[in-house]
């Protein structure tokens, strides 16, 4: 396949399972993530891996994190947002640490993770992975973010999730070109 053909074919998938990346595939997705366009090599990102255990342990703090944002939770909700890390094989947090920059405002730090993260998906899907960027209530959770040992200045991108594609049915949104893009002569 042309690169053009990847590029143009990868699609996002909501059912992953077992197994996960090897440790080779995830070599080459970071290497792929840490070449994003980065004004003034900040190098503003961060990406921790979650798997096995870890997962459970990721799904306990997102309970404990809702929980100290006040909401009182039902044993299902408890339930459904403990397993919530549980959709794949292996869950990555993406993360932002904002620089206080002369010329690099925060929104381009952002953007920067935006594109490190889609570079991610990328190698992914060049690799046969499937893949789910996701966020939620919970990936702007301050709470969890202390318990994730952020740094003071950190934010959360998203959760990539990555596994083995089981077959998402969803289908791709219809779109016109023109309806996005303007040309000027
Ligand atoms: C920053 C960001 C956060 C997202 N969060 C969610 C989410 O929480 N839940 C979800 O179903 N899709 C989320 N999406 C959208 C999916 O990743 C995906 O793009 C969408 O389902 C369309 O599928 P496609 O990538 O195959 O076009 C998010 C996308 C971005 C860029």
């Amino acid at each position: 396949m042309q690169p053009i053909d990847l590029l143009l074919s990868r699609k996002s998938h909501n059912k992953l399972k077992s197994p996960g990346p090897t440790s080779e595939q995830l070599d080459v997705m970071f290497q792929a993530a840490l070449r994003a366009p980065d004004h003034a090599m900040l190098r503003p990102w961060r990406y921790r891996i979650f798997e096995k255990q870890a997962l459970e342990d990721l799904g306990d703090k997102f309970v404990r994190a809702t929980q100290l944002s006040g909401q009182e939770l039902s044993p299902e909700k408890i339930e459904k947002i403990r397993s919530k890390p549980l959709r794949a094989p292996m869950l990555i947090v993406a993360s932002v640490v904002l620089q206080e920059h002369p010329k690099v405002p925060h929104i381009e730090q952002i953007l920067s993770a935006g594109a490190s993260v889609q570079n991610l998906l990328m190698a992914a899907h060049f690799q046969g992975v499937g893949a789910m960027w996701r966020t939620g209530d919970i990936a702007f959770n301050d709470h969890l973010m202390k318990l994730l040992d952020f740094e003071e200045d950190e934010i959360i991108a998203g959760f990539v999730y990555l596994g083995t594609e089981e077959g998402d049915k969803r289908k791709v949104k219809p779109f016109s070109i023109s309806d996005f893009v303007t040309r000027f002569e």
